[in-house]
């Protein structure tokens, strides 16, 4: 008689590339969670790399990109539409651009997530970029065979974000919500390393010192109350000032998906944890 073979559960990994994504890095920073907390916080989602190695049962996540939101609350609620959505789409550039240029307001939640996450797996370094009229401008990207729908992947994914909250929200708001025991992890945008042109373009881009003095603010008013607080930066000496404080370990991290391919390769950041 045959034995039913029960395929062991697939364990989810992020379902878009995201430029900062925390694979890599995922060894040291299993090392800095706390072992016990109620809560699991993360205000500055991008693929989800540690909500996704957690495995939380109680989480709340969030991210300031509505586009990106978008995608998680459809892989909760709909992941077989949005299946079956994606296995219309296929790598070729004709097909590329002419999504690009749908306008994603007009579009219904299942289809819209669709269309962001095919033009994430094929557009170039898989990176999110709009101009300055919020116009999704990435040009396609050269690969052997990108894969558009992982459906396996993306149904462990839907299991994951069972009992998840997921909102567009900015880091902030995390003040709102985590309460004594929970757990925070902050990976913001990271300070540029050098090169004044560079920064002052990362400044005009949306977040620079100004949002990372009010997130090490908000990073002490959390440690304050008693939530176990993580984040990673760039290894800068502002981040030793500000955070000297707390407990900070420095790595190298190898980062691929990077739009400057100068700052492609090994770069040296920090772990900075409250407890
Ligand atoms: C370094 S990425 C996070 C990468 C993520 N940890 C991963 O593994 O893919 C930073 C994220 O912060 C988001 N972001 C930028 N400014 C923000 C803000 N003010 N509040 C919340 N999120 C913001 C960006 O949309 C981006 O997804």
């Amino acid at each position: 008689m045959p034995i039913d073979f029960i395929s062991p559960k697939r364990i989810p990994r992020p379902f878009v590339k995201w430029a900062g994504g925390k694979t890599q890095i995922l060894s040291h920073l299993r090392r800095k969670y706390p072992p016990h907390f109620k809560r699991y916080h993360e205000p500055f989602l991008g693929g989800g790399a540690v909500f996704f190695d957690l495995k939380a049962a109680s989480a709340s996540i969030s991210d300031a990109n509505a586009e990106l939101i978008n995608c998680y609350q459809v892989v909760k609620t709909e992941v077989d539409a949005l299946i079956e959505a994606l296995s219309h789409y296929v790598y070729q550039k004709e097909q590329y651009y002419a999504v690009r240029d749908w306008d994603p307001e007009t579009l219904d939640p299942v289809k819209r997530a669709a269309r962001t996450i095919y033009l994430n797996r094929t557009g170039f370094n898989g990176l999110y970029r709009v101009n300055s009229s919020g116009k999704f401008n990435v040009p396609f990207g050269r690969y052997k065979n990108p894969t558009i729908c992982d459906a396996e992947n993306l149904r462990a994914c839907a299991q994951a974000l069972e009992g998840t909250s997921i909102c567009t929200a900015g880091f902030e708001e995390v003040l709102a919500s985590a309460e004594a025991g929970d757990f925070v992890y902050f990976d913001p945008p990271y300070i540029p390393v050098s090169d004044t042109a560079y920064f002052t373009a990362y400044q005009k881009r949306g977040f620079g010192m100004d949002n990372q003095e009010r997130l090490a603010e908000v990073f002490d008013a959390l440690a304050k109350r008693g939530v176990a607080v993580m984040l990673s930066n760039a290894d800068v000496p502002w981040m030793h000032e500000r955070y000297g404080r707390y407990n900070i370990q420095r790595i190298q991290a190898k980062r691929s998906v990077n739009s400057n391919t100068k700052r492609r390769g090994e770069v040296g950041e920090v772990i900075v944890t409250n407890h």
